[in-house]
């Protein structure tokens, strides 16, 4: 879960490192480094904190060559300080290391090579990485061969870049299992390596992803793709549509704000080329769904973690509803040690921003290991869980930056319920009146967002008022439950405030208990079939003297007369609904955080794509 870039051709490999670094620092913020080749000696930088300490000590001890590789961190063996920082140096000093990954078998490594007399510098387990390379050199082989003598020995999952300072003219790079991507961007007469697309994207839109178990040898005007085994592989080039603007954070002052404000344009481009209203149809050709395998399919198991779990939670109503179809969630963590009973009756669909969730990835992998059918929807144009999938859905947000997901949320509870149309729709599930109407439906959820996202300033104000509080309830009811999990899991996640989502009617059964005046609830009463249900525990919720913070639909006099504050949406085909009342729970997260000061993209302990178990 760390973030990787290298540059190999004519230019200065510094400030471009430093500047994919930036983009990638939501992959973790530990600790940052880089080496660079400067008249042929391995000049190396890197401390602890995060990259603006970096930028300061290259302001301090200038550095600049080509080739050169740098990383950003989120330390899993080893304390996030400037020892454990990477790039790695051998005891040579003459070939260096940046890693994303767990080398599992490393305490045993470290002994071997320790008993040769080897000396460790840092607590990492990367560091065997260099040392075992270097120990291949020393008995002849060159850095490729080296490198892939030692790709073969360690266990685990990995992302790797190497650079030897006697072999100025290449990167070897590879990619192990699921620990992240590698992906390495075509230039003229240049080369760019990185974990993910938006590190290269100034650079050049034209990539090759590596998959598991592939090394490539970069120089500045080739890329060879092998096996480990050393079978020569034709890379296929990508062209990415994302442009470098995308990933910048414009006026905005965080990643999270603008991409909460982004909404209106990424549910409008979710819907673009997928929705044809004249004909009230869906379009989903990535998925390669036909009328016959529609019409197969006994379950749908829908993995994923986090924030996209919720959206799976909602996707399960919708597909169980509209297409009649058994549906379970499962959290990705989970998926491989609940047993799943599946067949090639069965789909297992994972949702996942990044495409490089180590769990969900491993919740995929259990589903092929037993024959199913593996769909994914995805926001990471290329990422594994695109790649793996036999079909899928491209979420078609552009770039996530923000480590608390918002826009990566709303889209996907708008591609499975065009899924769930889709679904009915090829099973001859759905008369022609409803299928028109479902699909009529998605047309108003660009402007509904638009609308609540005009609230922002009344919602600030309201932040003002909780800014303070210690812990929050969020409570909800059948497709919008999933929304109070949503709600809390962003009030937690970037401001540290203890929060928890509940399903309302569980309330009495306990968690009611909690509910003083110190203990604000938020209440999602929309006007959705649940509504009626929602006013009662509004009601119970002031009788116990708690402070209601209330989504409700525009005109809802009665909630507006029970609740404290009210985060008004506009009324919204209840199927559709949570796309719209999640909307105004991350903006008053998002303040909340921001009023406290707090980094909101880079919250503590966190990273955007979790790429260990
Ligand atoms: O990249 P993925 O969608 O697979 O990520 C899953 C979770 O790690 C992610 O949603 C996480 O919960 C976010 N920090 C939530 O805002």
């Amino acid at each position: 879960m760390c973030g990787i870039v290298g540059y190999i051709g004519p230019r200065d490999a510094t400030p471009i490192i430093l500047n994919g670094l930036k983009r990638l620092e939501y992959r973790g913020y530990d600790s940052a480094g880089l080496a660079v080749l400067q008249a042929g000696k391995i000049e190396v930088r890197r401390d602890a904190g995060k990259l603006s300490r970096l930028t300061e000590l290259v302001q301090e001890t200038p550095v600049s060559g080509s080739p050169g590789i740098g990383h950003t961190r989120w330390a899993t063996h080893g304390a996030p300080n400037a020892r454990n920082a990477h790039p790695h140096l051998g005891s040579t000093k003459r070939v260096v290391v940046v890693h994303n990954g767990i080398v599992e078998n490393f305490l045993e490594l470290r002994d071997e090579l320790t008993a040769e007399g080897v000396k460790f510098s840092s607590e990492t387990d990367t560091e065997t990485i260099v040392h075992l390379v270097e120990h291949h050199i020393a008995s002849g082989l060159d850095l490729t061969e080296a490198a892939r003598r030692t790709f073969l020995q360690i266990q685990g999952a990995h992302g790797i870049v190497l650079l030897s300072a006697d072999e100025p003219d290449k990167i070897v790079c590879a990619r192990i299992g699921n620990a992240g991507g590698v992906v390495i961007g075509l230039g003229e007469g240049e080369n760019f390596i990185a974990s993910d697309i938006p590190a290269i994207l100034e650079h050049t839109r034209r990539v090759i992803f590596l998959e598991s178990r592939q090394m490539a040898v970069v120089t500045r005007d080739t890329v060879q793709v092998e096996t480990l085994d050393g079978m020569a592989i034709q890379p296929q080039v990508h062209s990415v549509a994302w442009d470098a603007v995308s990933a910048e954070k414009g006026e905005y002052r965080h990643f999270m704000q603008k991409e909460i404000h982004e909404q209106v344009r990424s549910l409008t481009d979710t819907l673009a080329g997928r929705v044809d209203f004249n004909a009230g149809r869906i379009r989903l050709p990535e998925l390669n769904l036909t009328p016959g395998l529609a019409r197969k399919i006994e379950k749908i198991y829908l993995t994923a973690c986090g924030t996209a779990a919720y959206a799976g939670m909602v996707g399960k109503i919708l597909i169980e509803k509209i297409a009649r179809i058994p549906c379970a969630l499962e959290i990705g963590s989970e998926f491989r040690y609940s047993d799943p009973i599946i067949d090639e009756n069965t789909i297992v669909l994972a949702i996942s921003q990044s495409g490089e969730t180590a769990d969900t990835l491993a919740a995929m992998e259990e589903g092929r290991k037993k024959g199913t059918r593996l769909w994914s929807i995805v926001n990471a144009i290329g990422s594994q869980a695109m790649r793996i999938a036999d079909g899928y859905i491209s979420m078609q947000t552009g770039p996530e930056i923000g480590v608390a997901s918002t826009k990566a949320f709303t889209a996907p509870l708008v591609d499975l319920y065009m899924l769930a149309v889709l679904l009915a729709d090829l099973r001859g599930g759905i008369d022609e009146k409803t299928r028109r109407a479902l699909v009529a439906d998605l047309r108003l959820i660009p402007a509904l967002a638009g609308k609540v996202l005009s609230r922002d300033a009344e919602i600030e104000k309201i932040a003002y008022t909780l800014k303070d509080i210690r812990d929050c309830l969020y409570l909800g009811r059948g497709i919008n439950m999933p929304i109070a999990y949503e709600g809390a899991l962003k009030l937690k996640e970037i401001s540290y405030i203890h929060a928890e989502g509940y399903p309302a009617g569980e309330m009495k059964h306990g968690p009611i208990a909690l509910i003083d005046e110190n203990m604000p609830v938020v209440c999602l009463a929309p006007k959705d079939p649940w509504h009626e249900k929602m006013i009662s525990q509004i009601q119970q919720a002031k009788a116990r003297g708690g402070m209601v913070i209330a989504v409700a639909t525009e005109g809802d006099e009665l909630v507006a007369s029970l609740a404290d504050h009210v985060l008004w949406v506009p009324e919204t085909p209840w199927m559709l609904s949570p796309v719209v009342t999640v909307i105004p729970l991350q903006m008053l997260a998002y303040h909340i955080a921001a009023i406290r000061g707090l980094d909101v993209d880079q919250p503590r302990n966190l990273a955007k794509s979790v790429t260990v178990e």
